[in-house]
Order: C-alpha cells, then structure tokens, then sequence
C-alpha cells in the first residue's frame, strides 16, 4: 500500500521534505516526524503537546468535538450502565471484556493480593496526623517497590503483569489507610467476601467495635464513578507514568509520579477546587455573577474549577452521567441539593455566556464529582485520592502497553534555546 505523505517547503531555501502520514481506527491521523530535523535542521514547538501524538495506543479514544469516550471500542455510558470497575479493569489491561471464568480467576487474583505488607502500617504512620492524603499516597505507592524485589524486572511480562495485579489491588488499602491515619481510626484488614467497591467502603468507614452495613445505593454509584475515573487516553498523569516508565523505572515508581501528576488543581486536584469555589459562592456571599466575572477577568489568575478541557470541546460525557447520578442520588444518600442545584445554576450561567461559548468551556468530569464524592461521605482532601485509585488501572494498562510497544524508547523533548549565547568565564 503506498504510503501517504505530506510535503513541507522550507520557503527560507526552497527545500522540500516529505512525511509519512499515519492514520488510527478514529480520530485524526499524525504526521509522522522521523527524519525531520535530518531532512530541515528544525524540531517542532509545541508547548503543553496538545497538537503531539506521543503515542499508538488501543485502550482509550476520545473525540473531543462530539464528547465521545471509547474504552478499546466500548462507549463510556454503556460502561457505566452495564459494566463493573473490576470488569473495565479486565477490560482496559487486556483489551477486550473477560469471559465468565476469565473475570473469576481475574476478581480471585485480585482479592489475594489485596492486603499490604504489616511495615506498610508504620510507614504511614510516620507521616503527622495532618499529612495531606495525596502526599501519603505519593510516598507510600512509590515505596511499594521497596516490597516487592520478586517482581521488579520490567523486561519479565510476569513481573509486569504481577505489579498491575498487586496495585489494582493495593491501591484502595492504602487510600483507605490515608483516610485512617488522618482520622487517627484503626486501619481495617481487606474483606475478601465482599465486592472490590463494598471492600473499599468497609475499609474506610468500618469501625471494629460493630457490624459495618453496606449501602448498595452508595457502593453502585461509587462503582459508577470508578468507571467514569478509570482512563482517559494521554493525559496530563499518564503521559508522566509514560514518560517515567520509558527510563525503565518500575512500575510502583511510574504510578507514584502519575499521581504526583494528577495532584495539580488543572487535573485531578479540580475536583476538590470545585468543591472549594461552590463553598466560596454559598459562604462568602460571592454570586455566580461575580464568579464567572472573575474567571473571565485576565487580571485574574482565578478559574471556573470543573470547567473546560484540552480535548473535550463539547460536554464531557463522564460530566453529563455524573449529573444524572447525583439527579438519581443525592436523596436516597442525603446528599447536599443545594450545592448541587448552585452547580447546575453555574452551568447554566455559562451556556448563556458568550466567553465559554466562543471557548468552547463546558463542564468536565471533576465539575460534579466533588458533589457525589461528599454525599457518600468521602471528606474534600480524599477526592483526588479517590480519582488516583480509579485511575491507576488506566495508568498501569498504559505502562503496559508502552512496553509491549515495538516502537518504545526513552522519551526526551527537545527545546529552544533562548538562554545567552557562548560566552567565556571572565579571566
Ligand atoms: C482533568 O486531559 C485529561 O483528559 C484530564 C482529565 C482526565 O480524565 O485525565 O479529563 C481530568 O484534568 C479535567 C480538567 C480539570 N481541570 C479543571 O477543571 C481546571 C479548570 N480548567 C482549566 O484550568 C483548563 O480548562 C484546563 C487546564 C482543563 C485546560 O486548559 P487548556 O487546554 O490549556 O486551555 P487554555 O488554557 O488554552 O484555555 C483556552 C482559553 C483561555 O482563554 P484565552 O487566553 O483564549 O482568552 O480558555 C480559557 C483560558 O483562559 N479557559 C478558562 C478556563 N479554562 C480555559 N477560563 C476560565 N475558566 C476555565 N476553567
């Protein structure tokens, strides 16, 4: 088949160079840059990468223009309808839906290894009381691989696939523990009788001195909101478990820089800011008004929180099934309505206006998550916890995929250099 290219003419010199054209399943193709700077002397600048294709991936495909999130072909909302968190799982590491005894022997790996090692304890409690849970979480998945020496040669597909079994498994120990620590409550062992969510729940809000009750209500919409939390292609955290894992750092170190990644309020810290800024409208007397002048104002390093996206520009389809959950939910979980109707006030507000429609700003997954997160009793500084629990599944799938992946090397960008030109140390 005769490739397709594209010519690029250097006009400073007349020169011409052709470039391979490279086309996916969907969405817009690549222009292939080997040979590049050989053929032009030049790099490319693309600062943020949002017009780089870093990667051939299978697992995630969004279509940013019409809202739509593929997981290895399978649309979200049917997922979030029809599927299990341990399903999706399966699903983005091994990249179709397991059969019935692949999903039990898969849910039976799974449970055995959802214990941590007893020092695992100390370690967390080493951090003060006050520690941010992100910050435990950074530090503790990190010292996973000072656990785990039988497992840590990334070349061995077994290693590989044994360190994405045990922190698909750990993770939501360790989350739990965080939470724990905080509250000064006794950690609680892993109950393997139960649903890989309902476990979660009953780690986190168990006491020992009674029977803990388990809510389907609230463990279905968590398993939804795993779900809708699981991958989301290149983004911000997994383009650095990416980046980390191509040195040939292993896995636990790839997944602690991931997280690290997702802390920052542009990504997965959002969910907590909105939180913050629907408090802020509610409490301190500022209107919705003020708000939206505010994150229209350049003066103003202020945001809308939960709003706009590098991909999505039209409504993110997690935002819209997260909407829908917490119409379903917040009375059967006595949620907090009026926080959510100010929030459904607020995006309102925005359609009506002319920057966020020109910017094409709409809501994204972390606008309504804060508000189903705190109705099922999960406390602020957890949410981004709760968003790098779900998500680890989509990090390690793709640390997998780059070592399976022929092209795979060590990634360095390049740059331009504006610093001062050559100059000799004064005699
Ligand atoms: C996540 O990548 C992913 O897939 C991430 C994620 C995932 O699942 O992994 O989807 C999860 O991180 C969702 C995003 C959560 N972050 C927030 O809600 C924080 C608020 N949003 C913004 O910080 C921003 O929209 C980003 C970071 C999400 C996207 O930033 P971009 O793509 O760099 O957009 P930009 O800065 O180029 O903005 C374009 C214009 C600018 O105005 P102009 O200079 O053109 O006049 O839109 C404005 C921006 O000032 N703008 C906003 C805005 N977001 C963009 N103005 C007010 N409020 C906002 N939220």
């Amino acid at each position: 088949m005769t490739k397709k290219t594209i010519t690029l003419t250097d006009n400073t010199n007349g020169n011409s160079t052709e470039l391979e054209l490279l086309e996916g399943t969907h969405g817009p193709g690549c222009i292939s840059l080997s040979g590049l700077y050989k053929e032009t002397g030049y790099f490319t600048y693309d600062p943020g990468y949002s017009m780089t294709g870093s990667c051939k991936s299978s697992i995630t495909f969004i279509n940013g223009e019409e809202g739509i999130l593929l997981h290895r072909g399978y649309p979200i909302d049917q997922l979030a309808e029809k599927s299990s968190y341990l399903e999706v799982c399966y699903l983005l590491l091994y990249g179709a839906l397991p059969a019935e005894n692949e999903f039990s022997e898969f849910s039976s790996t799974i449970k055995n290894h959802t214990m941590v090692h007893e020092n695992i304890r100390d370690f967390i409690n080493g951090f003060r009381y006050d520690a941010h849970p992100m910050a435990m979480l950074v530090g503790t998945v990190g010292a996973l691989s000072s656990f785990y020496h039988d497992s840590l040669d990334i070349n061995n597909p077994k290693h590989r696939e044994i360190s994405a079994h045990r922190l698909i498994a750990k993770l939501p120990t360790i989350a739990s523990y965080c939470y724990r620590h905080h509250r000064g409550l006794p950690f609680m062992y892993p109950d393997n009788n139960v649903g890989y969510v309902e476990n979660f729940m009953q780690m986190m809000f168990a006491v020992p001195a009674q029977e803990y009750v388990h809510s389907p209500v609230a463990a279905k919409a968590l398993e939804i909101m795993m779900i809708l939390h699981a991958d989301h292609e290149q983004n911000a955290s997994t383009s650095t478990v990416r980046l980390a894992g191509s040195s040939g750092a292993n896995p636990f170190a790839s997944i602690a820089a991931g997280i690290a990644s997702l802390w920052g309020p542009a990504h997965g810290g959002a969910n907590e800011a909105v939180i913050n800024m629907l408090e802020a409208i509610e409490q301190s007397g500022e209107t919705i008004e003020t708000t939206i002048a505010r994150a229209k104002d350049k003066n103003d390093p202020f945001r809308l929180m939960g709003f706009g996206h590098r991909v999505y520009k039209n409504f993110d389809p997690r935002a819209k099934i997260i909407a829908g959950l917490c119409h379903e939910l917040l009375a059967d979980l006595d949620g907090d309505q009026p926080l959510f109707n100010l929030a459904l006030e607020l995006e309102q507000a925005t359609l009506n206006d002319e920057y966020f429609q020109e910017r094409k700003l709409y809501p994204n997954v972390d606008f309504y998550s804060g508000i189903i997160l705190r109705a099922l009793n999960i406390p602020m500084n957890m949410f981004t916890v709760m968003f790098a629990m779900a998500r680890t599944v989509g990090w390690i799938s793709h640390w997998m995929e780059m070592h399976n992946d022929p092209e795979y090397r060590i990634g360095r960008p390049r740059q331009i250099y504006t610093g001062h030109a050559k100059r000799d140390y004064p005699s």
